[in-house]
């Protein structure tokens, strides 16, 4: 971090969030928050929350939030440095010079020439192409392939020769450092024959970031031999979580959805035959930062996500990854049917664009496309198959959020599957009497013990959302909960500042968020305040809730120590101390008010 705590916070309280916010969302009083239609994701019923007591915004819709800085972030794609900047102007407040490092200044130098050694790569890489030298991979571009001179052109697609080092004595001849192409990942070093090409007798596939940097590359053989695929590694240029390839052209396109796909070569196709919307992850699967980037980048476009992977049983698993991974973010994308084809690229070239665009036009709601998946898992000519069949449907809809979202998919599905309404009604309110909902996709074992002993941070999250709301919980729990029952990193943080800012008689909520510079960490630490509760009614049930609670979070801290531990001796005598200790929480009895 750069600027001091006391400054952040002095740019928090000069920037009153109710203020900030409501200059961009149209927002209406509702008891002692205020709520509107959430900016971040496309909704109808309004779950965007601003609470002005507790300075922070929370959408149960899709699950972003922060605090004032936190939405300047997102809302005008800033980052962390420069929404500071952005309020301190605004609220007048004088931020003192940031302070680089002299390692942060050399670190980027060091980057900088790593994407100056991969942008001269690129360039010698595709020169060899159209050389003499480059023959056999031409051949393989255009004939194998199909791309066009246009499309090659376009991707900067290269190739690298048989001879070993032909790239290391060009870029030595242009003054890159050793160290600099080993890090870039164009070169290997071995003690016998000293640095060495990377990459040789390959096509290449340039990979460039959203601004067209070339931050690593992807070699195909052309043939059958293994690997088809050599990548560049992990780098501190090539970061595969948080780059897609073919975004810096799918960003500008016209087409109203961005397509995500497996591979470069099926990414290639589709903007060869006019698809310049397509995107893939880079060697390895989708994850939750590319999940968080394109919803970032499509909520504000307002643009849809489609899902085009392979047809085969890992393409299925893929797309249901990527799915629970859209839907966490608020997302919901929908499937294209490639049948009965391999992958876009070959469905492409045998049926041609027009036949593409009609399956994407027909392409199935993930929603139901998880459930048709899903229904293979059954045995639907067993009743009790069908029975558990039903319960998972149940579960699913409970996990949508949009009550009118969830009525239209109820319908849609009882009358698919042909479940009455009173049935699918009753088995959806016995799912949802927790008093929180999860995000997920339930796993068959959600179905077989329900409730479950290991949560995902959610029994964690509403004991500290209740504990803030009702700091004078607190004492009566303060020997028993502690922040190592806490999952490490936002939750567990967020405990010790929590417990110590109880301690200290001022719940500072804005602070905690800003403890982290990246919009999701700051999405979860506000996920924690923003809990939505739907408190039981009685005295009696409330202290019961709260108890249950407070066992829950102690019983699942124990098997995570207890996963954990080496099982050594000591161990075992504290696993039998916190045995007891957990027994004894079956009388403990909390007073809540
Ligand atoms: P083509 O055969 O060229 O059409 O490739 P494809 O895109 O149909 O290949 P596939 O579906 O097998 O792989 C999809 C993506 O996974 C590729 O674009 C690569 O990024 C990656 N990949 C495939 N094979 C390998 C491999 O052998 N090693 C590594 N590291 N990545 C691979
Ligand atoms: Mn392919």
């Amino acid at each position: 971090m750069y600027y001091p705590e006391e400054v952040i916070q002095q740019v928090i309280d000069r920037n009153d969030i109710e203020d900030v916010v409501s200059s961009c969302v149209e927002l209406k009083k509702s008891g002692s928050n205020l709520v509107g239609l959430c900016p971040f994701h496309n909704e109808k019923t309004p779950s965007f929350t601003v609470s002005p007591n507790k300075r922070m915004f929370y959408c149960f819709g899709c699950g972003v939030g922060g605090n004032v800085i936190s939405f300047v972030m997102r809302y005008e794609n800033m980052d962390f440095q420069e929404a500071l900047k952005y309020l301190a102007e605004r609220g007048g407040v004088t931020l003192p010079e940031s302070r680089y490092s002299r390692e942060d200044r050399e670190k980027s130098e060091h980057r900088q020439l790593m994407l100056d050694a991969n942008r001269e790569a690129a360039v010698f890489y595709y020169k060899n192409l159209y050389s003499p030298k480059g023959i056999k991979g031409l051949k393989y571009l255009k004939e194998e392939r199909r791309l066009s001179d246009e499309t090659i052109k376009k991707f900067g697609l290269g190739f690298s020769e048989i001879t070993d080092s032909s790239l290391v004595k060009h870029l030595k001849t242009k003054g890159f450092a050793d160290k600099v192409l080993i890090d870039a990942g164009l070169a290997l070093f071995d003690e016998k024959r000293g640095l060495r090409d990377r990459f040789w007798n390959r096509v290449m596939f340039p990979i460039m970031d959203m601004h067209r940097k070339v931050i690593g590359f992807g070699g195909r053989v052309m043939g059958d031999s293994k690997p088809k695929y050599l990548n560049t590694s992990e780098s501190p240029i090539f970061d595969k979580s948080r780059n897609l390839f073919g975004l810096n052209y799918a960003r500008g396109s016209r087409a109203n959805n961005f397509i995500i796909c497996e591979g470069y070569m099926d990414v290639i196709s589709m903007h060869q035959a006019g698809f310049d919307q397509a995107v893939a992850s880079l060697g390895t699967a989708f994850t939750n930062e590319h999940a968080a980037m394109l919803e970032r980048i499509t909520q504000k476009a307002k643009k849809k996500i489609l899902l085009a992977y392979d047809s085969d049983g890992a393409g299925v698993n893929a797309a249901l990854r990527a799915i629970d991974m859209l839907r966490d973010v608020g997302i919901m994308p929908r499937v294209i049917n490639m049948k009965p084809y391999k992958d876009p690229d070959e469905f492409i070239k045998n049926l041609g664009p027009e036949e593409f665009q009609k399956r994407i036009d027909e392409a199935e709601n993930g929603f139901m496309y998880i459930l048709r998946q899903t229904e293979a898992d059954f045995d639907m000519s067993d009743p009790e198959g069908k029975t558990s069949f039903e319960k998972n449907i149940a579960m699913l809809l409970c996990t949508l959020n949009e009550g009118a979202e969830r009525d239209n998919y109820a319908e849609t599905v009882s009358r698919k599957y042909n479940i009455t309404m009173e049935n699918l009604r009753k088995l959806m309110v016995f799912y949802s009497t927790g008093i929180f909902q999860t995000q997920k996709r339930p796993s068959r074992e959600d179905l077989s013990n329900r409730p479950k002993v290991k949560d995902s941070g959610k029994n964690q999250k509403l004991l500290l959302g209740w504990i803030s709301n009702d700091p004078e919980l607190y004492p009566q729990i303060s020997s028993i909960v502690k922040p190592e029952d806490f999952d490490e990193g936002v939750l567990r943080e967020s405990a010790e500042r929590l417990f110590s800012d109880i301690q200290n008689g001022t719940i500072n909520i804005p602070a905690m968020i800003a403890a982290y510079e990246d919009p999701e960490s700051q999405s979860e630490a506000a996920s924690i305040f923003g809990v939505r509760m739907i408190m039981p009614e009685t005295k009696e049930e409330r202290s019961k809730a709260f108890t249950e609670l407070v066992e829950k979070v102690k019983r699942n801290s124990y098997s995570r120590w207890a996963e954990a531990s080496a099982g050594s001796a000591e161990d075992m005598i504290k696993a039998i101390e916190m045995k007891k200790a957990l027994e004894k929480l079956k009388d403990l009895k909390l007073d809540v008010k």
